[in-house]
């Protein structure tokens, strides 16, 4: 138990120096003014609690309600009016061909993957698979009532979307794992790849810009509007250089899609945040793939951190608060009033409605 404790007081230590960031540093940077968003948990569960089974623990809920407990009774006071909420990545997934029925339910059934897990689809898949209960845990009404309407707003990260086909013995590295799995209750595959899309330096990242728009109507429909805020959306390179001419493109056509989805489709987007302030640690890709808008040479013992072209597009964005007037050669490009109350770039939904 003691090393357990190690590893929460380590935890905390790091959210102290996230708070410490996000409450006293970020500020600091315009485009923060505004927005101060804390993060209780993003993929880095301490290691005792992964050993010990991490989230397939029913423990799980005990220990990260004493650790949010901790977090707010600590930091609660200082993030007034503050909004709780859970994040999801989505890749929104298109039928490969719209004429065939099986590419249409696959991309349904990627989509709900994605966002909620197929309740009937892992039933009817554990029934044939001989088990006498399904593999997934019914909510009791208790745990129905509690939760519901818990989240302030949905929180999206997307970065690409694609084709998909029905594939019922996918052929892929997730195919090596034991069965059953979640991609082979998913049974999809990737299907056709659009000559306009761009790849980047992350092989399961292209650039779908309209892709976002789509995805946000999605969450419209499915889930009666809710408030969403993007919390992470970027492209990356393996370069890291400075003239960014496809991460540039990127934000671009990205930003002007959620501005249509607000202005055109009545999507309550409420707020956008850029994936990455500067090139990280990228999870298991380390430091190959680069996210940032700010470059940093990591031979350097000083990390210095040189904004690129795209932190200029992102900071005209910013100070403009839109789109410069509509390109003639691009009829997607929306003009903006200038509201400067906004956050982040909190696109125009104040303004049109
Ligand atoms: C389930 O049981 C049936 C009947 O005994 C058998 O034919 C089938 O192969 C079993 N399926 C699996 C996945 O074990
Ligand atoms: C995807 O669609 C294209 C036509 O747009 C078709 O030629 C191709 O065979 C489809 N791919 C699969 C795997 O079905
Ligand atoms: C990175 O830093 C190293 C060490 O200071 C330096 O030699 C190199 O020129 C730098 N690279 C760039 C692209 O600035
Ligand atoms: C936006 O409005 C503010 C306040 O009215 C003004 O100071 C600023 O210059 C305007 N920015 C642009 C790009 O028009």
């Amino acid at each position: 138990m003691s090393s357990l404790r190690m590893e929460f007081n380590l935890w905390y230590e790091y959210l102290s120096l996230y708070y410490i960031i996000a409450v006293y540093l970020l500020p600091a940077v315009a485009v923060f003014l505004a927005a101060r968003k804390v993060t209780l948990y993003h993929w880095d569960l301490p290691q005792a609690l992964s050993e010990k089974g991490g989230w397939l623990n029913d423990n799980i809920v005990d220990w990260f309600t004493d650790y949010a407990d901790f977090t707010f009774r600590t930091f609660g006071s200082k993030v007034c009016d503050g909004k709780c909420g859970i994040t999801l990545n989505i890749g929104y997934s298109k039928a490969n061909q719209s004429s065939v029925r099986s590419d249409v339910e696959a991309a349904d059934r990627a989509m709900q993957f994605d966002l909620e897990v197929m309740r009937n689809r892992v039933k009817e898949r554990s029934e044939q698979q001989n088990l006498t209960t399904s593999r997934l845990p019914a909510f009791s009404q208790e745990n129905i009532d509690e939760l519901k309407g818990s989240s302030d707003f949905f929180g999206l990260n997307f970065y690409s979307g694609g084709n998909v086909i029905d594939s019922p013995t996918r052929n892929s590295e997730w195919n090596s794992q034991d069965t059953p799995n979640f991609f082979d209750d998913k049974a999809t595959a990737g299907g056709r790849h659009e000559p306009s899309w761009t790849g980047s330096g992350s092989n399961w990242l292209f650039s779908t810009p309209e892709l976002m728009r789509a995805v946000l109507v999605w969450i419209k429909n499915e889930y009666n509007n809710p408030d969403v805020y993007i919390t992470e959306n970027g492209f990356s390179d393996n370069t890291g250089q400075l003239n960014d001419a496809a991460r540039v493109d990127y934000y671009k056509y990205y930003i002007n899609n959620v501005l249509q989805a607000i202005n055109e489709d009545k999507c309550n987007v409420k707020g956008y945040t850029a994936w990455s302030l500067m090139d990280n640690f990228e999870w298991g890709r380390g430091y190959l793939e680069k996210f940032g808008i700010h470059y940093v040479n990591f031979s350097d013992p000083e990390r210095p951190r040189v904004p690129k072209d795209s932190a200029r597009l992102y900071q005209q964005i910013i100070k403009d608060n839109g789109f410069p007037a509509p390109e003639p050669e691009n009829s997607a490009v929306i003009s903006i009033p200038n509201v400067t109350t906004w956050i982040l770039v909190l696109i125009g939904y104040t303004a049109f409605n």
